[in-house]
């Protein structure tokens, strides 16, 4: 038997943005996804037969890496919830394909990054390599279309090729706050994607956010929070711009904002999902948050990222 534990993640900024391209700074966070993978007669998943509409991920990951006869009988376990912008599928399909890899002796972090990725793009239809290579590498990760320093992997898809970076990071927490609303992925990504076909404004959005994730970026560096939550709050208002956002979404925002945190914005796709905040109190925070009835909790970053144990 083989046993895999993913982390989910965070987008600190440039979400939908990777996906054309653009840089992205994402964190592997300390909620996790664990799954058992066994050799079998027959493939089940939580002891129920494999449906390819419920399980995608993990239906896509076994048609494209158990090349054995029979099937693999699987169990899972995540303590992230589901559609919520926190990585669940990511981390789900890093861990899957990082069992399968084990067990085909092909284990290795961008081979696991570079399926990973294969899966949710086929599963989703439009995707960047960010998530899956955040949860594969663990701690945090630059997503660029150059190669710079730190460089780790490259992935390619359609012309486009994305440049995975590690980044230091000190020991940090997040404050996130669950809407409740799901947040489909792919529905939002396509709804950009109209708005981003359709418009110059929308591209030049873009552009603006590429120069939001490097002050981003360098204010991480810094350990600088308060300039973090300026430059989150710039990210919110163009994630909000071109669609990614929902009421719900700036509801949470606001309270957030109002209980103390130097900044907000949403994390992952949108449409629903979670907020993230940065605060020097974030228990704080989220106490002011939970009086106000929303379902807020910390984080704090996995420095590891996939682990298989055979
Ligand atoms: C979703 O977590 C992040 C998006 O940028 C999509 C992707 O990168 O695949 C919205």
């Amino acid at each position: 038997m083989v046993v895999a534990i993913s982390p989910g993640k965070i987008i600190l900024f440039g979400e939908h943005g990777v996906v054309y391209g653009k840089p992205c700074l994402s964190v592997a966070i300390s909620l996790k996804v664990a799954i058992s993978v066994e050799k079998s007669d027959s493939t089940k998943i939580n002891d129920d037969p494999l449906n390819e509409k419920k399980h995608s991920y993990i239906s896509k990951a076994i048609e494209k890496l158990w090349k054995e006869g029979g099937g693999v009988s699987i169990s899972t376990f995540s303590q992230i919830p589901s559609a919520s912008g926190l990585g669940s599928s990511a981390a789900l399909t890093t861990a899957c394909v990082a069992s399968l890899l084990s067990m085909n002796g092909k284990f290795s972090l961008p081979e696991v990054a570079r399926k990973s990725f294969e899966v949710e793009y086929d599963v989703q239809k439009i995707a960047s390599p960010n998530d899956t290579s955040v949860c594969a590498k663990g701690g945090a990760i630059f997503v660029s279309n150059k190669r710079g320093d730190n460089f780790l992997w490259s992935i390619e898809k359609d012309g486009k090729e994305w440049y995975i970076h590690s980044v230091e990071l000190p020991p940090m927490k997040f404050v996130i706050g669950n809407t409740g609303a799901k947040s489909k992925t792919p529905l939002v990504v396509k709804k950009v994607e109209k708005f981003v076909k359709q418009s110059s404004f929308a591209k030049e959005l873009l552009e603006e956010m590429e120069d939001i994730v490097i002050e981003g970026k360098k204010a991480l560096e810094k350990n600088d929070y308060v300039g973090l939550g300026e430059i989150m709050n710039k990210n919110q208002k163009i994630l909000h711009t071109i669609g990614a956002s929902s009421r719900e979404i700036e509801k949470l925002i606001d309270i957030t904002r109002k209980a103390g945190a130097y900044g907000a914005k949403l994390t992952g796709a949108g449409g629903g999902g979670s907020v993230i905040a940065i605060s020097d109190e974030p228990e704080k925070i989220v106490k002011e948050m939970r009086s106000r009835d929303c379902d807020a909790f910390v984080v704090s970053v996995a420095k590891e990222g996939v682990k298989v144990w055979s």
